[in-house]
């Protein structure tokens, strides 16, 4: 461990985070009926400009009015680039109360972005006497917020999580698919040429290097790394195959675009019984060890070591969590 301890942001579940666009209000009852960690409105790239207004105003009542339950609640404003953002920042702290946990900045592209939206919310917190501090979202989903990832985590104490933003990521790098958050069939490899074998051809994953990329940047800050959208929402097992490859990876989490996504977000990402139960026996295995002055043992014919016991608390840590909030 290094000297300097990184603090961890407001410990929360984030598994499934069910994002509903801020113009349908209709919507707003059943995402707060949903078994959602996380609900983020979207005040953003779902909302056409002339609805933005409109938008703003329905967000703001829905904070107010709408019982949400034991889930947080997050709102995605509008982009820097924008003439959006100040206002959304502005009435969302002005005219809300503590239902706001977290503001949602998209395409971040540097630590200043994450500065000028912190300076905002400071001034209308200290101004408003707010006592609950809002805690920051950050899309990456830009090359430039990919490229400077580790300022942007550590910009502000007030940032929570880092979220991959694929299909902005995608038209960025302009990587060739037109798909949100699934694989590409032309990204993959043929094997060799070997006498007598048939060549077979596989897929890769084309996001790879960048959920890599986020999980590290992210940890290093002591945030949570979070999985974008899957936007075929009538396609489940695709859903999964990519929840679980970013999960295994170190996600916490993956968003959802639909109702039928959260169900399979909250599995997907909740460790299951059997990897609880090995947690606690390698636990116990460990703290034998420790007992006796031993570094490595062996259980089930395999090594395990110090570092085994923080793979095993983080499992046991998260199941707790789970339980703790009977999701
Ligand atoms: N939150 C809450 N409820 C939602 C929802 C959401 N994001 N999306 C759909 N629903 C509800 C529908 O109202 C419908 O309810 P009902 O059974 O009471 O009629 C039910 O879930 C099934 O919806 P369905 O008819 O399959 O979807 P749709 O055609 O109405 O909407 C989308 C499809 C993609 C337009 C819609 O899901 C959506 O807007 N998703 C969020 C988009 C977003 O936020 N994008 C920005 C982040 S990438
Ligand atoms: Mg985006």
């Amino acid at each position: 461990m290094s000297f300097r301890i990184v603090e961890q942001a407001t410990a929360r579940l984030n598994r499934s985070e069910l994002s509903v666009p801020g113009s349908r209000p209709e919507l707003f009852e059943k995402a707060a009926r949903s078994a959602a960690d996380i609900v983020v409105l979207d005040l953003e790239d779902a909302v056409a400009p002339d609805d933005k207004d409109q938008a703003r105003r329905h967000v703001v009542s829905a904070l107010n009015d709408v019982d949400w339950g034991d889930r947080a609640v997050s709102v995605r404003v509008n982009g820097l680039d924008t003439g959006y953002m100040y206002r959304d920042v502005i009435d969302l702290l002005e005219q809300t109360g503590d239902r706001l946990d977290l503001v949602m900045i998209p395409k971040v592209g540097n630590a200043s972005d994450v500065y000028a939206v912190d300076v905002l919310v400071s001034q209308v917190e200290q101004a408003k006497g707010r006592t609950k501090p809002v805690g920051f979202e950050l899309i990456i989903e830009t090359a430039q917020g990919m490229a400077n990832v580790d300022e942007i985590a550590a910009a502000s104490p007030r940032n929570e999580s880092l979220h991959f933003g694929v299909a902005d990521y995608a038209a960025s790098t302009r990587a060739r698919t037109t798909s949100i958050g699934g694989p590409h069939p032309d990204y993959g490899v043929l094997t060799d040429l070997l006498e007598g074998e048939e060549r077979a051809y596989h897929w890769g994953d084309m996001w790879h290097y960048a959920i890599s990329r986020l999980v590290v940047a992210a940890r290093a800050a002591g945030l949570r790394p979070i999985d974008g959208p899957f936007g075929d929402f009538s396609d489940p097992h695709g859903y999964r195959a990519q929840g679980n490859r970013s999960g295994v990876l170190g996600c916490e989490g993956k968003w959802a675009i639909h109702p039928s996504q959260v169900p399979l977000a909250n599995e997907l990402f909740s460790p299951s019984e059997q990897d609880v139960a090995q947690g606690r026996r390698i636990l116990e295995a460990m703290h034998k060890a420790q007992r006796e002055g031993a570094g490595a043992v062996a259980l089930d014919g395999r090594m395990i070591d110090i570092a085994s016991i923080k793979q095993a608390e983080n499992l046991v840590r998260k199941a707790d969590q789970i339980r703790g909030s009977a999701g």
